[in-house]
């Protein structure tokens, strides 16, 4: 089976994490600190702070922007759920915007349509790796007061006019969860230019604590240990040379698969740079499964990301949320079907992909 996903573990990574664990530093230390710095210094922001997990950084990035119950925040459904889900931990009401059928991310034109009074935020997903039109969205936020979050867990090292993602808004996170572009197992990032803020996310982090046991605030132990940052070193240093291979797989798949008629490529936006965390084709509705079924009997791991816009899943329906709030990401999710661009495939795999699309139709 072609996996969807692999991670690259080498020797340095193995190193590293022995390294640390002979440290006798099983917690937070100073790798975790160097990480920080690094990663932070490659994206172009001025504060990282480590979490244990994408979902659990944002969760603080969120509470530390001071959105709370009564407020709005404007997002895309057509994401994984630990995106809307940061907004309701802090008891905000999660509002979706309709999403961009070729690119799959959120539209900005949608985004201007769900402002109300209550609105405090907008956060973006740049999907699997393409960065969001984040001129319009910076103008819209601008224009009505509003934050704007950027959630980069599928999308490190992308960028809009030349700028990275995770360096347009007031805060984004970055998760390095296995299957990421750049991983630590488990893990993730806030990254903010905002000193006070990057201040209040470090405290709320861990435990409310601002000095050894004075606690100003019910926090967290959402922290990232040295073992994982150890890791994410080593992935660091080779993350734009992994991204460059995604590139070329993607290339090889887009050309090989445009003369499909009943098929299309991923769009790539104008003034974009795509990190491919997917490579994600349309297919025709009612036909996707069949598809999906077939790859994965022939050896291809296909995956659907994501089958149903968030507000339909079950745990949304009870809050309330109906179907028919963005016609577009209801009718893409019947349709996309992600293959294998991952940077460990071979020639011979990526033949194989899209030979085994060309018999599944
Ligand atoms: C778009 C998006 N947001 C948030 C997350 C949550 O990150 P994590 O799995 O590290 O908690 C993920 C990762 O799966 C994701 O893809």
């Amino acid at each position: 089976m072609i996996p969807i996903a692999s991670p690259r573990i080498g020797k340095a990574e193995i190193d590293a994490v022995v390294g640390v664990m002979k440290s006798g530093n099983l917690t937070q230390g100073k790798v975790v600190k160097d990480f920080e710095e690094k990663f932070s210094s490659y994206i172009g922001s001025k504060y990282g702070i480590a979490a244990s997990s994408g979902t659990s950084a944002l969760v603080v990035g969120i509470e530390a922007l001071g959105i709370k119950e009564g407020d709005e925040v404007i997002t895309t459904p057509f994401t994984f759920i630990a995106t809307s889900n940061s907004v309701l931990y802090s008891r905000a009401k999660p509002v979706f915007a309709d999403i961009d059928g070729k690119s799959f991310n959120i539209d900005p034109v949608s985004i201007e349509s769900k402002i109300t009074d209550r609105t405090r935020a907008v956060l973006v997903v740049h999907l699997y790796g393409q960065p969001c039109r984040m001129g319009e969205i910076k103008r819209i936020c601008k224009d009505h007061g509003l934050l704007l979050v950027e959630d980069c867990a599928q999308a490190h090292g992308a960028e809009y006019e030349g700028k990275k993602v995770g360096t347009f808004g007031e805060l984004s996170m970055f998760s390095f969860y296995a299957t990421k572009n750049m991983i630590t197992g488990e893990g993730g990032m806030v990254l903010t230019d905002n000193e006070a803020l990057a201040g209040k996310v470090r405290v709320i982090v861990n435990q409310g604590q601002v000095n050894r046991y004075d606690h100003v605030m019910i926090g967290y132990n959402n922290r990232m240990t040295d073992m994982q940052a150890a890791i994410g070193l080593e992935q660091l240093k080779r993350l734009d040379s992994m991204n460059k291979k995604r590139a070329e797989n993607a290339k090889f798949l887009s050309e090989e698969l445009s003369g499909i008629s009943w098929l299309e490529v991923p769009f790539v936006e104008k003034n974009a740079k795509h990190v491919w965390h997917q490579y994600t084709i349309k297919v025709p509705e009612g036909k996707r499964d069949k598809i999906f079924d077939c790859l994965n009997s022939k050896g291809v791991g296909a995956r659907i990301y994501y089958p149903k816009p968030s507000y339909l899943q079950p745990a949304y329906q009870a809050l309330g949320y109906g179907k028919g709030i963005c016609p577009v990401a209801e009718s893409v999710s019947k349709r996309v079907l992600s293959l294998p661009v991952h940077p460990s495939l071979t020639k011979d795999d990526l033949v194989k992909i899209v030979e085994t699309v060309k018999s599944c139709r």
